[in-house]
């Protein structure tokens, strides 16, 4: 059952939009000022919204993104910002040459939201991610964890029945895979579905991955109820309770979002 922002632009980049002015942008500026002239580069931008509350307040952005549908969307959408030198939007795969040779310690800030989670190899991807780094430099990272009920993407999915369970993802590759087939599910989702299994992301690897890339937790927030639920499944956000998050490994099943910044 594909939701309303899957199948409207616009919807998705207001959306986009609204929780990163209330939410991403006061994250990140607790541990780092967003002043004019912060230079910010997003890495997986998608449409380009979450970095419009970044450019009203006068940073340099840079949104990267392997899609050429979403960056062409995100420049028609920030068409302004882009003519006024305020924003640049790049279909572009961050780990070729060029790019490294232009942007090395270039940004204050670097954005993945909702990205790594579909990054393979993320012990070789974060040490190369902190190169694009000045120093004192930061990054944000927000992700659903992997063994959250919806921890393998499944609202994506196309059939009702197969995007509306909980936990299924964790069940074996070959059953899981089976069970997506059998319910007529579209090739290209299971695939997608299949590569975010192989990345499984819990918080207990990102914090492992973060101490040996030599990257410090400067803040965290686990989310009971993701910021973004409200235009998923008209929920409010919700904190998580202190004592589940301070448990390791169950909090991952009870935590649909976590925010850190790092640096
Ligand atoms: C779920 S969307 C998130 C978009 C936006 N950051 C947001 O929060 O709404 C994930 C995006 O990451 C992009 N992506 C995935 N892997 C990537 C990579 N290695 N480099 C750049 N973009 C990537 C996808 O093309 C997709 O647009």
């Amino acid at each position: 059952m594909a939701l309303k922002q899957h199948k409207d632009d616009r919807v998705r980049f207001d959306q986009q939009v609204e929780n990163s002015r209330e939410y991403v942008l006061p994250f990140i500026a607790k541990t780092k000022p967003i002043v004019p002239g912060t230079r910010v580069m997003e890495v997986g931008c998608g449409e380009g919204g979450v970095l419009l509350p970044f450019i009203e307040k006068g940073c340099s952005c840079l949104g990267v993104d392997l899609s050429e549908i979403r960056i062409n969307l995100a420049k028609d959408f920030l068409a302004k910002e882009v003519a006024e030198g305020k924003a640049e939007f790049l279909c572009k795969n961050i780990y070729d040459e060029d790019f490294l040779a232009k942007y090395e310690a270039s940004f204050d800030v670097i954005i993945l939201k909702d990205v790594i989670e579909h990054v393979p190899q993320q012990e070789q991807f974060v040490p190369y991610l902190k190169r694009f780094l000045k120093p004192g430099g930061q990054i944000f990272f927000g992700f659903p964890p992997w063994y959250m009920p919806f921890g393998g993407h499944q609202q994506v999915c196309r059939k009702k029945l197969t995007s509306v369970v909980p936990y299924y993802h964790i069940l074996p590759r070959f059953i899981y895979k089976g069970i997506l087939k059998m319910a007529g599910e579209d090739p290209n989702v299971i695939q997608e579905m299949m590569e975010i299994k192989d990345t499984q992301i819990t918080i207990e690897r990102f914090e492992r991955i973060m101490r040996k890339s030599g990257l410090k937790v400067m803040n965290k927030q686990h989310y009971l109820i993701n910021p973004i639920y409200r235009y998923k499944f008209g929920l409010q956000p919700r904190k998580q309770f202190g004592f589940i998050s301070a448990i390791p490994y169950v909090r991952d099943f009870l935590t649909t979002c976590v925010y850190y910044t790092v640096g």
